[in-house]
């Protein structure tokens, strides 16, 4: 084996003036570059249509970052076709060679590295450490999926009896339509795809028409590693126009999606529905939504309690799906806790990422930004605002930081996903309360419990039921390899990503056996 052992991709340290620079120049490069044209990418061809995406940074909306060609169901159709077609001949490429293409993809991405993160900065309002972050876990996707394709390769030993010789490998499926969303606009988008095409299948990419300059850049990287026509092809599109065509195409034959619970269980649904001429039973998997909550139990370090909630609270705004949304503090550091999160969150600067370097950045875009407001007002209801609740969007969608505190444990701002910088804190009487409330939502993404007795710890092994547990620690930044990443119940299908069996769900395992 050629390939060096996997280990992540480590993150930019932004302290050291060398780096801030060539960050700064980074960025100004992109800068200097932004507004072009993106054409689809269909079996090869480069098609620029009419109707365009006008892709906005939301720091600031009169910045145009690109304009995407956008997909209907005529051009949706033909890059079917050529995903069929090229399907036929890419499921017999050496999976060695795939997975090269990926290590290649990977060391491009790594010396373009803030050129990308900038287009980051630009399109999604990450503040740099965010940006810098999605770019590295998009290169440790590549080099980790690689690497699993290299071991699956030769498939999985089984037993043989004797007389005969058995053989247990896995195959790829066929089309799959990959749909990204906007928060981690590369990374998943790139791991998504890249999972899918070096397990041997083709796809149709339709990103989120939020970032679609991001996701066009990295195709054009995966065509410069060698990657061959027709393997990715570059659809974006709306939902209403391609996205339900396509999940209901009798020829797609996996959907790996990620994005809202919504969204999530309508093509959960749609896909589960046999068309005629369909010879399978699609597959799904999803990534949806999450509650995720901190647990701070009566002994913990509280300056630990409250860093971790603040920076899993806020950091890109509160829209990971990981982010904390809800704090669960024992009763009698309940004030303290509450007084530092309040402290430390009324440090943190708002501000346009690409103008310096702010710890957040505004949300996405308007829709998101009223649907935060107006949980901000159901939270003034249902507690004590203690720090933030204003919003500003003349310039760009920016929301303060905002903590309410005193929450009921059955409040919406309890129950609800926001996808935006508001915590809910809740007091508790004893442990058995926090894990209580803990799984008291429909979903099951990330957890974290701050806590320094050991049995409360195992404990929470056992009944905490989140798909990513952790403890004295942050709820967000699982990394690729160390921290496979996917929930329970309305999180979605518990699909790891970046984990040991997540290509296997792009494949079908068969059987051969063989009388001798
Ligand atoms: N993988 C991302 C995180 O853990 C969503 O925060």
């Amino acid at each position: 084996n050629r390939i060096p052992e996997y280990k992540h991709e480590p993150f930019t340290d932004f302290s050291l003036e060398e780096n801030k620079l060539q960050f700064q120049n980074a960025l100004n490069s992109v800068e200097a570059q932004l507004g072009q044209n993106y054409p689809l990418l269909i079996g090869g061809e480069r098609l620029i249509t009419k109707e365009k995406v006008v892709s906005i940074n939301p720091a600031n909306k009169g910045e145009v970052i690109g304009n995407v060609s956008l997909a209907n169901k005529e051009l949706a159709e033909k890059a079917m076709i050529y995903a069929l077609n090229t399907f036929e001949i890419w499921k017999h490429e050496d999976p060695e060679e795939r997975a090269y293409i990926l290590i290649r993809a990977a060391a491009i991405l790594r010396q373009r590295k803030h050129e990308f993160s900038s287009y980051l900065v630009k399109e999604a309002g990450k503040p740099w450490p965010e940006a810098d972050a999605d770019t590295a876990e998009a290169i440790d996707f590549l080099e980790f999926y690689a690497r699993q394709m290299l071991d699956l390769k030769d498939g999985v030993p089984v037993l043989s009896r004797e007389g005969e010789k058995n053989k247990f490998h896995y195959i790829p499926l066929g089309v799959g339509i990959i749909i990204s969303p906007f928060n981690f606009p590369l990374a998943i988008m790139a791991g998504t795809t890249a999972a899918a095409v070096v397990a041997g299948n083709t796809v149709l990419l339709k990103p989120s028409n939020n970032t679609p300059v991001v996701a066009a850049k990295f195709v054009e990287v995966m065509e410069e590693a060698g990657l061959p026509d027709g393997v990715i092809n570059f659809v974006p599109g709306s939902s209403s126009e391609i996205g339900d065509y396509l999940v209901d195409h009798p020829k797609t034959r996996f959907v790996s999606f990620t994005g809202s619970r919504e969204v999530g269980c309508r093509i959960y649904e749609r896909a589960a529905k046999v068309q005629p001429g369909q010879k399978w039973l699609k597959r799904v998997i999803a990534e949806m939504g999450g509650k995720d909550i901190i647990i701070v139990d009566q002994d913990a370090d509280v300056e630990l309690a409250a860093s971790s909630i603040v920076k899993s609270a806020f950091g890109f705004s509160g829209q990971k799906c990981s982010a904390c949304s809800r704090a669960v503090v024992h009763e009698d550091v309940y004030d303290k806790v509450v007084e530092k999160v309040v402290a430390l969150t009324n440090s943190l600067t708002v501000g346009n990422p690409a103008e310096g370097n702010t710890y957040m950045g505004p949300v996405i875009d308007e829709k998101s930004f009223e649907k935060i407001m107006k949980y901000i007002e159901i939270g003034k209801k249902e507690g004590a605002l203690v720090t933030g609740g204003q919003g500003d969007e003349s310039k760009g969608y920016y929301i303060q930081p905002t903590v309410f505190a005193d929450v009921d444990e059955n409040a919406r701002l309890m129950k609800e996903e926001i996808f935006g910088p508001v915590l809910a804190i809740c007091k508790a009487k004893d442990f058995e309360h926090m894990l209580e409330i803990a799984n008291n939502t429909d979903y099951g993404l990330t957890g974290a419990l701050i806590s320094n007795n050991r049995k409360h710890i195992e404990r929470a092994e056992k009944e905490f039921h989140v798909g990513n547990l952790y403890f004295n620690r942050g709820c967000t930044g699982a990394v690729v390899g160390y921290h496979p990443f996917g929930g329970f119940n309305m999180s979605g299908t518990d699909s790891k990503a970046g984990g040991p069996d997540y290509l296997i769900l792009h494949m079908q395992a068969k059987t051969i056996s063989e009388q001798i």
